[in-house]
C-alpha cells in the first residue's frame, strides 16, 4: 500500500519520473475526484498521484471537488500527503522558479464546500487548525530540497484567493499586510479538509510569478508563468525524488 500521496498542481499533472503501474476511479460520498488515482512506483517506492486540476489541467481552482479529491487519497489508505502549489510570490525572496515550504495560511476564498462535518452531524464538530501545515513533513521537504541540492524557503505564509482572476495589486498589498508571502488558489480548503481526515498534509511552492504589483512588471503574462512553471517543476521532481527515500 502506497503510504505517500502527491496532489499536483498548475504544471504538474503528470510525474515524469513516476512508473505508473495503475489508475483507479474512485467514487466518493462527495461526488467524483478530479481524476482517477494514479499508482506507481517513485525512486522504489509506492506512490499515489492525484492531479487536482485533471489529466488535462481543465478544473479550475473554484471547480475542483476538494472533497471528493481528498476523500479518494483517505480511501486509498495513504495518510501522508504532498500538495504541489503553484504561487505568486509576494515576499522578495520568493522571486519565479524558487520552492518555499509554508508553515501558515490565511484564507481569502469563500462559497467553496470547506468542510466534511456539515450534514448528518450528530454533533457539531470543530477541528484544531493552529498549524495547519504538518510539521513532520515540512521538515522533511525541506531536507528533500536539501539532499537534490536545492535552494529552498523554508517557510512562508500562503494566502489562498479565490481565483480564477489573479489579483489586483492592491488585493496583494493588502496580503502583504495581513502577513501573506505568497498567494495561490487552490491551498483552501484542501489544507483544511486533510486535517479533518487526520491526514498528514504539507505544501510545496513553486513560485510561477510576482504577485500583481511586485517585481518591476506592469502586467502579469502568461506565456512567463508557462515558461517559470515548467523549471520549478523540473525541481519539484528532483525534490520528490528524495523525500521518497527519507519518508
Ligand atoms: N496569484 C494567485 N495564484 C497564483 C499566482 C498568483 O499570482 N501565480 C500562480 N498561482
Amino acid at each position: 500500500m502506497a503510504e505517500l500521496a502527491i496532489i499536483g498542481g498548475t504544471g504538474l499533472a503528470s510525474l515524469a519520473n513516476l512508473q505508473i503501474t495503475r489508475r483507479e476511479v474512485i467514487h466518493t460520498p462527495y461526488g467524483e475526484p478530479s481524476g482517477p488515482v494514479i499508482y506507481g512506483v517513485l525512486s522504489g517506492k509506492d506512490v499515489i498521484f492525484l492531479p487536482r486540476h485533471g489529466a488535462g489541467h481543465t478544473i479550475p481552482p473554484h471547480k475542483i471537488n476538494y472533497r471528493a479529491n481528498i476523500c479518494a487519497i483517505q480511501q486509498t489508505g495513504a495518510q501522508n500527503v504532498i500538495a504541489i502549489a503553484s504561487v505568486g510570490g509576494i515576499h522578495p525572496v520568493l522571486n519565479p522558479a524558487s520552492l518555499a515550504i509554508p508553515h501558515q495560511l490565511i484564507d481569502y476564498t469563500w462559497s467553496r464546500v470547506s468542510t466534511f462535518f456539515e450534514e448528518n452531524l450528530t454533533r457539531v464538530t470543530h477541528i484544531d487548525f493552529s498549524h495547519p501545515y504538518d510539521d513532520t513533513m515540512r521538515a522533511l521537504l525541506i531536507n528533500a530540497c536539501t539532499g537534490a541540492n536545492l535552494d529552498v524557503c523554508p517557510n512562508g505564509v500562503y494566502g489562498a484567493t479565490q481565483g480564477p482572476r489573479l489579483e489586483t495589486a492592491a488585493e496583494i498589498d493588502r496580503m502583504e499586510k495581513d502577513g501573506c508571502t505568497m498567494v495561490g488558489m487552490t491551498g483552501m480548503p484542501e489544507a483544511a479538509l486533510a486535517r479533518e481526515l487526520g491526514l498528514n498534509y504539507a505544501a510545496c511552492a513553486v513560485v510561477a510569478n510576482w504577485a500583481a504589483g511586485r517585481g518591476g512588471s506592469a502586467v502579469i503574462k502568461m506565456e512567463d508563468i508557462e515558461d517559470t512553471l515548467n523549471q520549478g517543476m523540473e525541481k519539484v521532481r528532483k525534490m520528490l525524488e528524495q523525500f521518497v527515500l527519507l519518508i
